[in-house]
């Protein structure tokens, strides 16, 4: 006979809960962010019925807004600030009864006692709520003070000092000269310093060592290079088209673009305008449209079989979430079909590279972009000199050839088969 024995369980389970809850010392709380603690657990275990879904939500309420968490309802408040047990929500995480309790019972994701206790001493601590953190503006936060850091060298180490502070943790002992070049080396290029450059390091005693070790670094090619990887992430970059064939694409040049202007220092704002819209600027020029390459980086279904207007959505939507996430924290998900009509409407932006391409594989518009190597002054005068008489070097005969090929091999997009 195992039916009589769920209830009992269930109860006890909901006793144990409570005395826990009950347990966790109060004024020990550290202090529970909204944004970050809070809204997450609701939205995992409440917004399925409390949220944006009219046509899913129950008993009326929604919790993803701030309106109605503060007035009155029939019931009582959901949240009193200061007063777990006259706030509705907790009252209602806590109930005794299995029937009132939320989320119900026959739900798969319950809360923790651990959330538990985070909501209560969130409403202990005033009930401050806060929008999702990708409508809050930037503000530069106040640098945490700490007096017994004596090693801090700049407002980064402070926040390590207090975190160190916290974790009752002692900073180690200044490293060697070595490992410093080391590791500054492998941060910024992500490679390891050469023998040569540790010699220069170990040689310079000057007190501007370090700073002319990370001039020298910055100025690399191999910075850029590095800086490259989490953004060609973000921009979801691959040298091949997804999908069930996979088929290689010639995209490399737009990493090269990604390059050039992380070691140029190409500004924020510029490197968002170009990526989004190049091709729109005024008198843009193949860089700036080859900027766009952003927006080409999506997966594209080769198949033969596939609807070219269902991949065309397919495309849109993956162009548009990608760009909302990237920039505006904000993924957009199944809305993107709606708000690229949004987006369009308000002109935010109107890259024709965003909406445009209606063909399976890399569509046009396709740009033939050489490589900027292929402008340096070393190969011209290389180039230069192949051309001069009695050098034999079967590809100086037709150079104009050649630069065609280049050219064409270096296209950002694969020629149409
Ligand atoms: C599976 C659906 C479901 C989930 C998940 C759920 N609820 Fe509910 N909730 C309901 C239903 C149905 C009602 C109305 C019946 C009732 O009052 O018990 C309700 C009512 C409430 C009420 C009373 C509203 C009022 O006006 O009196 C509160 C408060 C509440 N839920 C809080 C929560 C919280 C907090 C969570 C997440 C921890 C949550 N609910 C998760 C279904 C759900």
């Amino acid at each position: 006979m195992a039916i009589p024995f769920a209830p009992l369980s269930l109860s006890s389970f909901v006793l144990a809960t409570i005395t826990v809850v009950l347990s966790v010392p109060v004024l020990a709380a550290k202090p529970v962010e909204f944004a970050r603690e809070i809204r997450p657990i609701l939205s995992d275990t409440c917004f399925k019925c409390h949220g944006v879904d009219a046509a899913k939500r129950k008993g009326g309420l929604r919790l993803d807004q701030k309106k109605e968490w503060f007035h009155p309802r029939e019931e009582g408040t959901l949240v009193v600030p200061g007063k777990p047990q006259e706030s509705l929500v907790f009252t209602r995480i806590t109930h005794s009864d299995p029937d009132d309790q939320m989320p119900p019972r026959e739900e798969v994701r319950q809360l923790t006692p651990l959330e538990i206790s985070k909501i209560r001493d969130w409403i202990l601590q005033g009930a401050n709520w806060q929008p999702h953190w990708s409508f809050v503006p930037l503000r530069r936060p106040a640098l945490p003070k700490n007096d017994n850091a004596s090693w801090t060298l700049g407002p980064i180490d402070r926040y390590i000092g207090q975190r160190m502070v916290e974790a009752g943790l002692h900073p180690a002992e200044t490293t060697d000269k070595p490992t410093l070049l080391r590791r500054v080396t492998l941060d910024l290029t992500g490679l390891p310093p050469t023998l040569k450059e540790l010699d220069t390091f170990l040689q310079d005693t000057s007190d501007h060592a370090y700073e002319r070790a990370v001039d020298r670094l910055l100025s690399s090619p191999r910075y850029g290079e590095h800086l490259a990887v989490d953004w060609l992430d973000l921009a979801r970059y691959a040298d091949t088209d997804g999908y069930q064939d996979d088929e290689p694409r010639t995209m490399w040049r737009w990493r090269e673009w990604l390059i050039n202007v992380l070691n140029d220092n190409m500004p924020f704002d510029q490197f968002t305008i170009e990526q989004l819209a190049g091709d729109l600027l005024p008198d843009a020029t193949p860089e700036q449209r080859l900027a766009t390459g952003f927006l080409r980086n999506n997966r594209v279904n080769g198949e033969g079989g596939s609807i070219a207007e269902e991949f065309r959505v397919e495309y849109i939507v993956d162009r548009v979430e990608t760009a909302s996430s990237v920039w505006m924290g904000l993924t957009t998900g199944c809305a993107a079909v709606m708000t690229i009509n949004m987006i369009r409407s308000r002109k935010v932006t109107s890259t024709p590279s965003l909406p445009s391409s209606t063909r399976p594989r890399n569509p046009e518009p396709i740009a033939v972009m050489p490589s900027r190597l292929y402008r340096s002054p070393l190969v011209q005068t290389r180039d230069a000199s192949r051309k001069l008489p009695g050098t034999s070097n079967s590809l100086t005969t037709a150079p104009g050839k050649r630069w065609k090929r280049n050219a064409r091999d270096c296209s950002i997009a694969p020629r149409k088969p």
